[in-house]
């Protein structure tokens, strides 16, 4: 096999608390997560010569080593000493720099594809693991479906998947920089989640369960640099979503809405004065071994 395309899905936190900080810097998180149907598509393409080569037509998206996707075929052919190279060209649909997990996604869908065109035949498992030197989300991306995570939010306990809904994502037009909200987050101040709730509503299949206990403690950091978010959530609310949260960091917030007909009134109403709006489902299932 010479070529491959590979989808790599975007992630909502359904929550996500600190627990406390870390003496490494890092933050000890426990996050519910879950896939939606808003995709970036890799083509991955074995080279004969040596060279790693990143092809996008967006821009923000970086062609060397600041690039997560580059980073992870980097990474397995180092460790792998691997000869040939790779071509990896990337159609960018998830908003960058957004709490939704694109750049992680992508390392994710390269570390998936790369296994399979370089004949690796690493578990999934063992792809997590390189996943987590590469970046905090990337190791719940090469699972996908929902899950709980803790640690810095690469160790992965898989849940159902959660009733279908329509998930309605609005992003903002600002860029936010996660070390800066971490590095903001007073840990005085925060309302933590009920992740066990969270968790249980999941097993139950309890919509209205999971509706109640969508909680993220980094929204209290990104609403009071960026109160556009805080208004953004509100607004999305009075439109009719059954519930909202910010997603990650930010700045994209997302509403769960049920009823096709509320779904389209939220969309038509978020449309022209929110920058960038997506309505999708919800993609609750694990990724198959690749
Ligand atoms: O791991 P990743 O590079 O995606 O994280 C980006 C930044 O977010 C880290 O450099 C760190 O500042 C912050 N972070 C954190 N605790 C975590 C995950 C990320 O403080 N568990």
């Amino acid at each position: 096999m010479l070529k491959l395309l590979v989808k790599a899905p975007a992630k909502i936190n359904l929550s996500l608390d600190v627990l406390y900080k870390r003496t490494d810097g890092y933050h000890e998180l426990e996050m519910v997560m879950t896939t939606v149907d808003l995709a970036d598509r890799l083509e991955l393409e074995l080279l004969n010569d040596d060279r790693i080569v990143i092809h996008s037509q967006t821009r923000f998206v970086p062609d060397d080593d600041r690039n997560l996707a580059y980073k992870a075929a980097k990474l397995l052919k180092d460790r792998f000493n691997i000869k040939s190279g790779a071509s990896i060209t990337i159609e960018k649909n998830i908003p960058v720099a957004a709490g939704l997990a694109g750049g992680s996604s992508d390392a994710a869908a390269v570390l998936r594809g790369m296994n399979k065109l370089w004949d690796l035949r690493l578990t999934l498992d063992e792809l997590a693991e390189l996943g987590a030197e590469i970046g905090s989300d990337v190791s719940f991306c090469v699972y996908g479906g929902t899950a709980l995570a803790k640690g810095r939010g690469e160790i992965i306990t898989p849940l159902p998947p959660p009733p279908n809904c329509w998930v309605v994502l609005a992003k903002p037009a600002i860029g936010v920089s996660t070390a800066e909200v971490y590095e903001h987050l007073n840990l005085n101040e925060v309302i933590h989640p009920n992740t066990k709730a969270m968790v249980d509503a999941i097993y139950q299949g309890d919509y209205r369960g999971i509706c109640a206990n969508l909680s993220n403690v980094l929204e209290s950091v990104t609403f009071k640099y960026f109160p556009k978010v805080k208004h953004l959530k509100d607004d999305m609310k009075r439109f009719g979503a059954d519930a909202v949260l910010m997603s990650g960091s930010g700045p994209t917030v997302f509403a769960l809405v049920q009823h096709d007909s509320r779904m389209q009134r939220l969309y038509n109403g978020l449309r022209g004065y929110c920058h960038q709006v997506y309505a999708v489902r919800l993609l609750g299932k694990r990724n198959e071994f690749s």
